[in-house]
């Protein structure tokens, strides 16, 4: 029997027992109630309330402009849809880095106001102190290694990370030492596949891939992208299960000439 099957609340125990039984992990990013509660409603077994927010809800270029305050926000507006996923929540660029304490502050804000189970930062061995502080509150962490968004001006572009040996050999140390000081998960994020699977047999907690091949514990989209409500962006990774740009496109367009045409509303639709 699936470990997943039995749950009534997905904890960071579930997600390892289901690593320990090779039964795949489950998880999307959300940002809103509304959609959220359809994705818990649909049996995700992870809800990532990503920085991606910063991007597909506020239309920045980047991760880095999000703040704190609206990361809560939107950490917040999930945790009130969510009966079965685990929630875990970005901590944003400036909230962690380089600082223990503030990345001990900012843990425990995420967690007292917004009730998610866990938060999530980005980077290795460099943030090692910050992980180890907010360990000692009690607030799981989820590592995240390879394409790292908040470094995007370190890395130049979004292309593929680790493929040069050097990199690599990094990544499998971090990722021993993400595991070694605590994490009770890891992302990675646009590696090759080979390598992620290396890595996934080198760590026993689970490891959880986007753009890095199938094996590995579970599997990470951004919702928006996997929906097609986003167009511009399309790595070879990505999978869309559905089209809504054009639908929800459509729908608008559909109702712009109802109203136009004095079509909508009609008898039954008035009081
Ligand atoms: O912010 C985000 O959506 C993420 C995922 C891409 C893993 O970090």
């Amino acid at each position: 029997m699936s470990v997943h099957k039995n749950v009534k609340r997905v904890t960071t125990h579930t997600l390892q027992a289901m690593k320990e039984a090779g039964d795949k992990i489950s998880m999307l990013t959300s940002y809103d109630y509304s959609l959220a509660k359809i994705v818990d409603d649909a049996g995700i077994d992870i809800i990532l309330v990503g920085d991606s927010a910063s991007n597909v809800m506020a239309g920045h270029e980047t991760t880095l402009p999000i703040t704190l305050d609206q990361m809560i926000y939107h950490g917040a507006s999930v945790v009130r849809a969510a009966n079965r996923c685990l929630v875990v929540v970005d901590l944003p660029f400036g909230s962690y880095q380089g600082n223990s304490r503030a990345a001990l502050d900012s843990s425990i804000r995420v967690m007292k106001e917004t009730g998610a189970h866990a938060i999530k930062l980005e980077g290795g061995a460099e943030v090692k102190e910050s992980i180890i502080r907010i360990l000692t509150a009690g607030i799981p962490v989820m590592g995240h290694l390879g394409l790292t968004p908040q470094s995007i001006y370190k890395f130049g572009t979004y292309s593929v990370r680790a493929k040069e040996d050097e990199e690599a050999a990094k990544l499998i140390e971090d990722a021993k030492l993400l595991e070694e000081i605590g994490c009770f998960a890891l992302v990675l994020e646009k590696i090759p596949a080979k390598l992620a699977k290396k890595v996934a047999e080198a760590i026993t907690i689970p490891v959880i891939g986007i753009g890095a091949g199938h094996e590995v514990d579970g599997q990470v989209l951004v919702l928006h992208d996997m929906l097609g409500i986003t167009s511009e962006f399309s790595p070879r990774f990505l999978r869309r299960y559905a089209n809504l740009y054009d639908v929800i496109k459509g729908s608008v367009e559909q109702y712009i000439d109802d109203v136009r045409r004095v079509d909508f509303p009609n008898d039954s639709e008035q009081y």
